[in-house]
């Protein structure tokens, strides 16, 4: 079905931006419900049945500025069933608790633990039955962190996957001094793009499938290694296609899929600049021609189509999946992401700027560090012989390993056994990579030692600034760093791959007071 869809026929939606419903003692209140919608994808596509944060697929922005707090009401009024499949071997996703569970976690956000989303802080419609820390459904934000793009997204146990996938995401926008200070494009020249992959079936419906291929014995519907779809979406639309000005644009480029990376580029080779990571702007803009996100990490980026007019370009996308060691992307479908169409005139003359001087925050030592981690990425089958990927070797159930405390700084060294580029992700706290370095992944096999085979490598420098995801890669030691501050309280940490996050490869941590 996907195949026959037509490309750059819709134009590029703009999810609207949320206002708040009241003012609560100078903060505002918002309420999002999330609802079952049908929402059109394509032209050529009957509607689509969708959930969406106020039934809106991707969810509405919010604009908030740095140091205001805001709060959200998050409800849920979904149907009782879901319209997924559910594997109930899935730890927290049995037979034992009610299908349709929501919890919201803002990714990348500075948030208290109350308010994080724990995956077990689950509840379902009109708030009848909530799980084993559901707490209250009022979430705070305080906001206390520098401007960049954050989304927000469903995170229940054991069915992630499929609650981002039926269309439960959206983006959360933080501004600051420092940003207004830049002068870069802002308005309607500051988009931001939600990328995912998504399949259908003829009657437009959402396809995700029940089993991996081959299938599992004994359990169906089953838990898949990793999702790729047909087709891509930006902003809940099939290869859009959007009209611009001869002029800069800044694009806040976000990584929404299950499993799928990009690496994108222009197609006439245009080079862009790089000016943010996931947590903020970096220290000097970065000039690429190409960039690699892996699910959940964002990218802002400045384009300049001055030089353009009357050009058309496309954004195309030659990551392979599963990422780096499966197949290349079809160029005519998955290869491309959507075209930029440089035909409206200038509105008004361009006084936006990059300037070389974008940020001035102070760099992690390795000197600093309180305490050192060695993590694991890991596979074993489990009783069904499918193979679970681990955090340490450990389930989710496992008692708590990680504890660091309150204002303390620690390096964790991420060891991937795997074939795979897991992107791992901490809540809570922002992070800088120190290095990348290749180990000898037969020797630790066979002896259970690290041994290094090579140097290590500093992260390229539009991966320098601010994270909060990290891809680390197959037979390679990733090193990041950072300061478990401001709150203490229950976190989790995961690969943001969903069928991993949701399969074992999730778990809680604590940042304990002194
Ligand atoms: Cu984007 Cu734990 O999540
Ligand atoms: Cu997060
Ligand atoms: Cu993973």
């Amino acid at each position: 079905m996907t195949q026959l869809l037509e490309k750059f026929v819709d134009h590029l939606p703009i999810m609207p931006i949320i206002q708040p419903v009241k003012i609560n003692h100078g903060i505002p209140y918002y309420e999002v419900t999330m609802k079952e919608s049908f929402q059109k994808l394509h032209h050529d596509l009957p509607p689509t049945r969708v959930w969406g944060y106020n039934g809106q697929y991707p969810g509405p922005t919010f604009q908030v500025h740095r140091n205001h707090p805001i709060r959200v009401l998050w409800k849920n009024e979904l149907p009782e069933k879901h319209f997924l499949p559910i594997d109930h071997t899935v730890h927290g996703a049995g037979i034992n608790v009610p299908d349709v569970r929501t919890v919201v976690h803002l990714h990348g956000g500075v948030t208290p633990a109350t308010s994080d989303g724990y995956p077990e802080a689950w509840f379902t419609r009109g708030f009848q039955q909530g799980g084993p820390y559901f707490t209250d459904p009022i979430y705070e934000y305080p906001n206390h962190q520098a401007a960049t793009s954050l989304w927000y997204h469903d995170h229940a146990m054991g069915i992630t996957r499929l609650n981002i996938y039926a269309g439960l995401a959206g983006m959360y926008i933080v501004h600051d001094e420092e940003e207004r200070s830049l002068r870069l494009p802002e308005g309607e020249f500051d988009i931001p793009l939600l990328l995912q992959d998504r399949s259908f079936h003829r009657d437009g419906s959402l396809y995700y499938p029940a089993e991996p291929d081959p299938p599992v014995e004994g359990v169906t519907p089953s838990v898949i290694p990793d999702f790729f779809g047909k087709a891509n979406l930006v902003n809940g639309m099939v290869w859009p296609y959007l009209e611009v000005e001869p002029r800069k644009y800044r694009f806040r480029i976000l990584n929404g899929s299950n499993a799928r990376f990009y690496r994108f580029s222009l197609s006439n080779q245009l080079p862009f600049v790089q000016i943010g990571t996931d947590q903020g702007l970096l220290r000097k803009p970065v000039p690429v021609t190409r960039v690699l996100i892996a699910p959940a990490e964002r990218v802002d980026v400045v384009i300049d189509f001055s030089r353009s007019a009357g050009e058309t370009l496309t954004l195309m996308n030659d990551a392979a999946s599963p990422y780096p060691q499966g197949k290349s992307p079809n160029p005519k479908t998955t290869g491309v992401i959507m075209q930029f169409r440089v035909k409206k005139k200038l509105s008004l003359p361009d006084q936006s700027v990059v300037p070389q001087t974008l940020s001035r925050y102070e760099i992690i030592y390795e000197q600093q560090a309180n305490n050192q981690r060695n993590l694991l990425l890991n596979m074993r089958p489990d009783q069904y012989k499918r193979s679970i990927h681990l955090l340490n070797n450990q389930l989710w159930s496992d008692p708590i390993s990680e504890m660091p405390r309150l204002g303390d700084v620690e390096i964790w060294s991420f060891v991937n056994l795997s074939n795979a580029t897991h992107p791992i992700h901490l809540h809570l706290v922002r992070f800088q990579i120190l290095d990348r370095q290749p180990f000898d992944r037969d020797l630790y096999e066979k002896e259970g030692k690290i041994v290094p085979t090579g140097p290590r490598i500093k992260p390229e420098a539009n991966e320098q600034g601010w994270k909060d995801t990290v891809r680390a890669n197959p037979k390679e030691i990733t090193r990041i760093i950072m300061k478990f501050v401001p709150y203490a309280g229950l976190f989790v940490w995961h690969c943001h791959i969903l069928e991993h996050e949701d399969y074992e490869m999730m778990r809680p941590y604590v940042v304990v007071k002194k």
